[in-house]
């Protein structure tokens, strides 16, 4: 049985791209309901009658939230939960990407402090230690994480502050009080909007100059989809996995703790937890 079915679940850019394909895999995988949140109007409306269409009106609902305004993302969570008196997933999928650094400080609030936000939303609902009956939240990152990334300086950087708040509050210290997984799951080049806007010429020079043989594969969405509900379904508290080139997930869990630890080996430091 998949672990998404019954839950109430909340998705963040969940009206396109691979948030409303996450949206639509819940619902198909039986879970009890979806709210996803979005910036979009007209693509959340219109995902939205599509899945009442397939699912009836009370598994789905679209909440208009700019999820980097601190009282609308509050707002969110707490009308899901006056409605259900329950969160068991919350996938926080919604990023911008802009080769703009100019406009860092979007970049940062919606792609890290957004995150964060909601991820310190979802531990107060469910977590075991406040009162909660535990769950998951999964914080989407990107192979861009991963190694420096001279095109996108501040997107990249974002989504390794992601990486690594999600692998620090998902540890064991937190989890055997609050029972609530964090996992972090990094893409790799996935077929959306994200890469079709006129500022990814950049990125794609970046990846083919770095690259000897080609360009990368653009994944389908339903790939990247597929391997988040897989990661829900096993991933332990505190794992990373590499979703990507159209392959099932991997846990690269131990690749970043090796990376960390070679680092810190060569430089003499100790490790502490
Ligand atoms: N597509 C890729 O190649 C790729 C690769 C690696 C990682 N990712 C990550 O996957 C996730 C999904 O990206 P995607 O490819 O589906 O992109 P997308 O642009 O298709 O979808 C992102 C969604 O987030 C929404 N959003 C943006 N700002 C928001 C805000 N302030 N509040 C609420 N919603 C907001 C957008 O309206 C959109 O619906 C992102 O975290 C992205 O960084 C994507």
């Amino acid at each position: 049985m998949s672990l998404v079915e019954e839950k109430v679940c909340i998705v963040t850019g969940g009206a396109a791209g691979v948030g409303a394909g996450i949206v639509k895999t819940l619902l198909w995988e039986n879970a009890r309901f979806v709210a996803f949140l979005d910036i979009a109007e007209r693509e959340g409306s219109f995902l939205e009658a599509e899945l009442f269409a397939k699912f009836g009106a009370l598994r789905a609902k679209f909440i208009k939230c700019d999820i980097s305004d601190e009282e609308q993302l509050g707002a969110a969570f707490r009308q899901v939960f006056d409605k259900y008196r329950r969160l068991d997933i919350v996938v926080n999928n919604a990023a911008v990407l802009s080769a703009d650094d100019h406009a860092y400080k979007k970049i940062v609030d919606v792609n890290f402090s957004a995150t964060v936000n909601s991820t310190l939303n979802a531990l107060d609902i469910m977590g075991v230690d406040k009162g909660g009956k535990g769950g998951t939240v999964v914080n989407v990152s990107t192979l861009l994480a991963l190694r420096p990334k001279p095109s996108l300086p501040v997107y990249s950087a974002t989504k390794i502050a992601v990486l690594q708040f999600s692998n620090s509050i998902g540890a064991e210290f937190y989890y055997s009080k609050s029972q609530v997984r964090v996992l972090t799951v990094c893409l790799g080049p996935t077929d959306t909007a994200i890469l079709q806007k006129p500022n990814i010429s950049n990125l794609d020079k970046d990846f083919t100059q770095n690259q000897t043989t080609q360009a990368p594969v653009r994944q389908r969405v339903e790939s990247a989809v597929n391997g988040i509900i897989e990661v829900i379904n096993k991933g332990e508290s505190s794992s990373t996995w590499m979703i990507a080139n159209d392959k099932p997930a991997v846990n690269i869990t131990q690749n970043i703790l090796g990376g960390f630890q070679t680092m810190t080996d060569s430089l003499g430091l100790t490790l502490d937890k």
